[in-house]
């Protein structure tokens, strides 16, 4: 079968940073706290004129840019979002008009919440399959700040707003191993039938948490056992940004080596769908990723829903 590898991604952060001293101010809260529970230090909030669909459409833009290829080169272009400004037109279909990809290519968004993007790199690599075509655009994007309860400090300090895309090539003698899955359940509850801002983000805490240590070692093992791969086999894991401790209790139960273990909440706070693209697009710039690494990413969250796969780094064509 052929896999997916990576070729160059892309990245958008609004134009707002907001500190833990600033929510300090706006609920019962400290930086102590904040920091020690979660390793967030800060994250970026959408202006008025910025939302999910501009933020893709500028990460979008870079990835493409940095891909070599044009736009008549992308098969499909698949959004990994849980807060679109509209329903419908979707973000992708708001990025297939920006960038000008052609018409006859499907565009869709995928709402699995932090398990987002894999499912949203599942999902492209299933059209590229079955309909033909070699280049995919997947975008993981968020505004969650506009799905907040700003005076519920049990969430507003968790979550922050960006987007992550990344150009993937359909390429022979690649692995292609993914795992999703899902377990129907309101531990984390946000959007109302009407608005978003109707039903602001709730969440049981303790009971993600604990769904989160059990469901993130279980991914990465799974990966590894697919595509018969041992951890010293991997260059870099890329965990959904939720939070330090879980990262690490995960690294734990592994007997796993932390460096590998990219991690960026304390800039970025909880990102959800965006999360593991924008650690993706971070590390891609700094020169951490070099072409034929392997990496595994590994996401889990809200549906509850959870995903890993395997992928290699290509660099641009
Ligand atoms: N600042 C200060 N105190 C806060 C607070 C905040 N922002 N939020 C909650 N508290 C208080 C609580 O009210 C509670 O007070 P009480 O003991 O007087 O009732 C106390 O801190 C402890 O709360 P608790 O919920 O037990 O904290 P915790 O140790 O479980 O940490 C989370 C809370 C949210 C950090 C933790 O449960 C967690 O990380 N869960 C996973 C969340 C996540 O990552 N979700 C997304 C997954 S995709």
């Amino acid at each position: 079968m052929k896999g997916l590898q990576l070729l160059a991604t892309g990245g958008a952060l609004p134009g707002r940073v907001v500190t833990n001293e600033d929510l300090r101010r706006q609920v019962d809260t400290s930086d102590e706290w904040i920091t020690t529970r979660t390793g967030i230090r800060q994250r970026y909030y959408c202006a008025e004129n910025e939302d999910a669909a501009t933020l893709a459409i500028a990460a979008a833009r870079q990835a493409l840019a940095r891909s070599g290829l044009t736009a008549a080169d992308i098969a499909c272009c698949v959004v990994a979002t849980l807060s679109s400004p509209t329903a419908t037109p979707s973000v992708a279909c708001r990025v297939q008009a920006a960038l000008g990809l052609p018409e006859n290519r499907p565009a869709l968004d995928v709402n699995a919440a932090c398990s987002g993007f894999i499912y949203a790199a599942a999902t492209a690599h299933g059209l590229l399959t079955t309909l033909g075509g070699r280049y995919a655009l997947v975008i993981g994007c968020e505004a969650l700040s506009r799905m907040m309860d700003p005076t519920d400090r049990t969430t507003c300090v968790l979550f922050g707003d960006g987007a992550g895309a990344a150009i993937f090539e359909l390429a022979e003698n690649t692995p292609f191993v993914v795992t999703l899955g899902a377990r129907g359940s309101e531990a984390i509850r946000a959007g109302g039938p009407a608005a978003c801002d109707t039903a602001p983000i709730t969440m049981d805490g303790k009971a993600v948490f604990r769904f989160a240590v059990e469901a993130m070692p279980r991914c990465l093992q799974t990966v590894l056992d697919r595509s018969q791969k041992t951890q010293a086999d991997l260059d870099w894991v890329v965990c959904h940004q939720a939070n330090s401790r879980i990262i690490d209790h995960c690294i734990k139960h592994l007997h796993a080596e932390p460096p590998k273990f990219y991690k960026n909440m304390n800039r970025h706070g909880n990102t959800s769908a965006a999360s593991i693209p924008i650690a993706l697009h971070e590390m891609e710039e700094s020169g951490l990723l070099r072409p034929g690494q392997t990496l595994a990413c590994i996401g889990f969250g809200g549906g509850l829903t959870w995903g890993g796969m395997l992928l290699t780094y290509e660099g641009r064509k």
